[in-house]
């Protein structure tokens, strides 16, 4: 309990030995992994390969002396048969997804149900037209029809690129024109507390704002309205028009049919993603089939302890690559039962999470802080009202977690028996980087932990050598990895136009900048410090200031806008927006109310601001530049050092008195 002593005693020492009954069943027990990695680099990554079946096997575990760095270089292999076909022969009638949706509805797929429909779906896909390299765009909140779409696209070698169903019709336009994406699968649309969020009418105009036209949309009927529903909305009802076609239909018309899974070579794109930078739009990130799917099925096993006979739950969207990585390819690679839930923590009661976890008897829960936050907030007669004795190990993922915070997470909701993994890692890196194995590694709360085995992370100085312990640094990796995305593995230069390269890494023959700040521990321990570029990280979703500000820019009445992310109890951080009127204008609530609205339709409800200060103007620096950190400084009512260098250091107090820190 938090205030016993006895309890934070025993976990307020700097390091946790992971429990014996976990570390004796673990499946990886060796502690000298790190050390033999080390050794056989790269021929080691060969364990990861091992976990998959290939259609040819490959010639090199890394091909070349790189860049292009060729992971499993020859190789070919299918991703949906490795998620699928392959189960069939040991456990078809396992349950392969177990799905519960925002009204409590219920519904599971056996490893053989996932391959009917996969494969029934991949026909339908086919037969609209898409082939081999065309990408295919999925727009869904969690529900089954989208892991299922992934897999058919995976089986016909179609890219797909999963856009999080709250981004409005905007970002979804954005990023099909970005892709070139022609089809698209969406739904009507899906409840969200109760209420009803009408999915398909931001996919109309998505279509319209797109450059080039959609060759066809497919619509899961969500809101079972077409099928006799509830909803009374006429937007619902909408017939479908000629190049519109509900999923159901598609599926029953090919029902039976089967589509060989096409062989891809390891280095063929399995999907993009996109994800917020520097740069005012979204990039998208290409991984990789054979690399990518290798280092999800490692660090599932590795990492999250993941076998076929568990239950896991990864309570990320799909929409982000956790969800890509950790709800679909690692699970279901290694033939687990991966649990998805549409809903939110907190509907219709706060305990819904452990009542999950109690029903569904799961066995490894992997979050994010920000949950982890709420849920101590909510209190622990929640988890308390609950059999949790399912779960054996605990995971995070996202952001920084509070030892506060990591510690009730081990206690609370882990009865102090299950390991907690702090898993750190990125869209660009595919899967998990900088975490402790669970069944070897000591756990430090707050603190992530090694490099994983093979990875070679570590926290330099602007001049690129590795820091002292204590000293804070960047966070760079300095050899490639399995899971490295396309724009790395051909290294067309994209990494280091998007990225202006803060450390001095030219000693190294390649080198990645994570943008991320560390520090390091005498035992090589990594604690992250949050990210040294213009991303803030709201809730564990990665936006960037300047897509908000150009959102902000593009509302009428507005001259200039600056966006920081302050410090938020429950979020993380959250966006504060700080924004001088036109001329003619007044910073009132209905411009605040515009400022809003002209956010969420750029962007989608998740970038909102907290708060809009109005201002004559911003701090800037004699040569113009905007001072972000005093600006975040101000939001977190922090006091502030010396203003002396500003141009306009009068503004400051006006400023501050603008912004409420509650
Ligand atoms: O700042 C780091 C933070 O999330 C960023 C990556 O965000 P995204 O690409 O959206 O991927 C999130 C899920 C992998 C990182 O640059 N981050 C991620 N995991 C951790 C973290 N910060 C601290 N500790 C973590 N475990």
């Amino acid at each position: 309990m938090p205030g016993d002593e006895s309890w934070h005693h025993a976990v307020t020492g700097d390091a946790i030995e992971p429990p014996a009954s976990f570390a004796e069943q673990a499946n990886v027990t060796d502690p000298d992994l790190r050390e033999q990695f080390a050794r056989e680099w790269p021929d080691c990554w060969s364990r990861a390969a091992d976990l998959l079946d290939w259609s040819d096997d490959y010639d090199a575990v890394l091909g070349g002396d790189g860049p292009p760095f060729r992971w499993f270089d020859g190789g070919t292999l299918n991703a949906s048969y490795n998620c699928v076909d392959r189960h069939l022969d040991e456990r078809k009638n396992q349950v392969a997804l177990t799905w519960e949706g925002r009204l409590g509805e219920f519904r599971s797929y056996s490893y053989l149900d996932l391959y009917r429909e996969v494969n029934e779906f991949a026909a339908a896909l086919r037969e609209l037209g898409v082939e081999e390299e065309d990408v295919v765009t999925l727009y869904m909140p969690v529900v089954p029809e989208l892991p299922i779409a992934m897999l058919a696209c995976a089986r016909i070698g179609a890219p797909h690129s999963v856009v999080f169903a709250g981004f409005s019709a905007d970002a979804l336009a954005m990023r099909m024109d970005d892709a070139d994406s022609e089809y698209l699968v969406t739904c009507d649309g899906y409840y969200r507390r109760g209420a009803p969020v009408h999915q398909k009418n931001k996919a109309d105009n998505a279509a319209i704002a797109l450059d080039d036209g959609i060759e066809a949309t497919v619509v899961v009927d969500r809101l079972g309205v077409r099928d006799g529903g509830e909803s009374s909305d006429a937007a619902d009802d909408a017939p479908l028009a000629a190049d519109e076609y509900d999923y159901d239909d598609l599926v029953t018309a090919h029902r039976g049919e089967t589509v060989e899974p096409v062989p891809r070579d390891a280095t063929d794109q399995l999907f993009l993603i996109y994800t917020s930078g520097t740069t005012g739009e979204p990039t998208g990130v290409r991984h990789t089939t054979g690399g990518y799917l290798a280092h999800a099925a490692w660090t599932s096993h590795a990492v999250l302890d993941i076998r076929p006979e568990d239950t896991h739950w990864c309570s990320a969207d799909i929409g982000w690559i956790t969800g890509h990585s950790y709800t679909v390819y690692g699970p279901l690679a290694l033939g687990s039962t991966t649990m998805l839930y549409e809903g939110t923590p907190d509907h219709p009661e706060k305990d819904r999470v452990w009542e999950l976890i109690e029903r569904n008897a799961v066995d490894v829960f992997y979050t994010a802080p920000t949950a982890i936050r709420a849920f101590m907030k909510w209190g622990e007669e929640h988890p308390a009202s609950h059999d949790l004795s399912s779960l054996r190990l605990l995971g995070t993922v996202g952001e920084p977690i509070n030892p506060r915070a990591w510690k009730w997470y081990h206690e609370h909701i882990g009865n102090g028996e299950c390991p907690v993994v702090d898993t750190w890692w990125q869209t660009e890196t595919g899967g998990m980087m900088v975490t402790t194995l669970p069944g070897v590694d000591d756990m430090k709360p707050g603190s992530a932990g090694r490099p994983l085995p093979g990875i070679d992370a570590k926290v330099v100085d602007g001049d690129g050598e590795p820091v002292e312990p204590g000293e804070t640094g960047y966070l760079v990796v300095t050899s490639p990895w399995p899971g490295m995305p396309l724009s790395m593995v051909e290294d067309d230069g994209w990494f280091a136009e998007q990225r202006p390269l803060y450390p001095d890494l030219s000693e190294y023959d390649w080198a990645y900048f994570t943008e991320d700040g560390a520090t390091v521990d005498e035992d090589g321990y990594v604690t992250l410090l949050g990210r040294v570029d213009d991303v803030i990280n709201v809730s564990g979703h990665r936006l960037g200031t300047m897509e908000i500000e150009s959102a902000i820019v593009g509302v009428e009445g507005v001259a200039e806008a600056a966006v920081v992310g302050g410090d938020h109890e429950l979020k993380g951080e959250a966006v504060y927006a700080y924004v001088i009127t036109e001329d003619g204008y007044d910073g009132d609530e209905d411009l605040r109310e515009r400022i809003i609205a002209g956010v969420e339709d750029a962007i989608g409800p998740i970038a909102r601001p907290e708060e809009v200060v109005f201002t004559t103007e911003l701090p800037k620096t004699r040569s113009g530049k905007i001072m972000r950190r005093l600006l975040e400084d101000i939001a977190n009512g922090e006091t502030l050092g010396n203003t002396s260098t500003l141009r306009n250091p009068e503004v400051v107090e006006d400023i501050q008195s603008k912004v409420s820190n509650d």
